[in-house]
């Protein structure tokens, strides 16, 4: 049966500011601990999960959360094992209810990657096991953590201050799609109190269950959050500039349309022009030139290597939280 006291990692939405701040900062533990390169130090403390598994259950393609995922699973002994669409019987021959209830009988965990955020309700529902959203067209959990990791290491955010409710006065502004990405890293951004602007084209508007809780989550920690079609808006001053691909993986079928849709909607020169001097640029990755040119992106200000190197450090983060510490925060603060 399942246990009533499990956690899975669903959304950056559903945990409190302060869980998501843990989140964070064990991450940013993690990163310590593996670059210092102590091996035998640190793996008799870490090697919590030796002689277990992890399952990946992934129906759509991936290179940083597979690999940061397996790295993790291996950080804490654990033997990942990578379940593509063309590997199990799921979808095919088999439920998600009995993939489920078979998947978990066996494995510590299950990162689940797949289309849509109904399938992760799914997995949840009848795991034994925790369930960590690998992305589905909803949510991406993993990235927002590895986002601010990024972030407060460029711009020397002390957690103690966020705590204490001292605002970096930061702005984040996004230019491009309203999806995934961007629906929990407006959240993730906001619990650390950096305020967001989010430039859409027309006919392109956030879920209204994001917006109301980004309004209440700016508000209760001095963060202002805007949406606009209006991309230099947005840009102004911002400190931080993101996007994404305008086209999800699953919307290859409107390619065409979208990339119309989001014409204008480059992240250039002209667009950081007005950002403030000391701007970074992030990008989740996979990325196309549409949405940042490539001065931008390879530029000075651009630090989405390191965004996706910290990947790894979000994925050991969550096993740690949600699988060696069964979810529960409070020893962890
Ligand atoms: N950013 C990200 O999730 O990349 P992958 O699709 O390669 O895992
Ligand atoms: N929005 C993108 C993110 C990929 C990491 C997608 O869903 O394909």
């Amino acid at each position: 049966s399942t246990p009533s006291s499990l956690r899975h990692l669903i959304s950056i939405k559903d945990l409190s500011d302060e869980e998501f701040r843990i989140l964070v900062q064990r991450a940013q533990h993690f990163k310590n601990v593996f670059k210092a390169n102590k091996t035998n130090d640190f793996q008799s403390n870490h090697l919590k999960l030796l002689g277990r598994t992890i399952a990946l259950i992934f129906t759509k393609r991936s290179t940083r959360t597979r690999i940061s995922t397996e790295g993790a699973a291996t950080f804490f002994g654990a033997q990942p094992m990578f379940l593509g669409k063309e590997d199990i019987q799921l979808g095919v021959n088999e439920s998600f209810y009995d993939t489920t209830k078979v998947v978990s009988s066996m494995v510590s965990c299950i990162f689940a990657r797949v289309n849509k955020h109904e399938d992760i309700l799914a997995f949840c529902k009848d795991s034994s096991v925790p369930i960590i959203n690998s992305l589905c067209d909803k949510f991406h959990p993993l990235q927002a953590i590895c986002d601010l990791l990024t972030i407060i290491e460029n711009f020397n955010i002390s957690l103690d201050e966020v705590n204490k409710g001292i605002n970096s006065k930061l702005k984040m502004a996004w230019i491009g799609d309203a999806n995934n990405v961007i629906n929990d890293m407006c959240i993730a951004c906001l619990k650390f109190g950096i305020s967001v602007s989010i430039s859409t084209p027309p006919g392109i508007e956030m879920d209204s269950d994001i917006v109301d809780e980004a309004k209440k989550v700016a508000e209760r920690n001095g963060a202002t959050f805007e949406l606009t079609h209006d991309s230099l808006k947005a840009s102004t001053n911002a400190n931080i500039l993101v996007t994404d691909t305008f086209v999800s993986m699953g919307e290859e079928f409107a390619k065409q349309a979208k990339l119309k849709q989001f014409k204008g909607f480059q992240i250039n020169q002209e667009l950081v022009s007005v950002a403030d001097p000391n701007y970074k640029f992030m990008h989740c990755l996979p990325r196309h030139q549409e949405e940042v040119s490539d001065d931008v992106f390879y530029g000075e200000h651009s630090i989405v290597f390191e965004e996706a190197e910290n990947r790894l450090y979000a994925a050991m983060s969550a096993i740690d939280i949600f699988v060696n510490n069964k979810g529960n925060f409070k020893d962890l603060k």
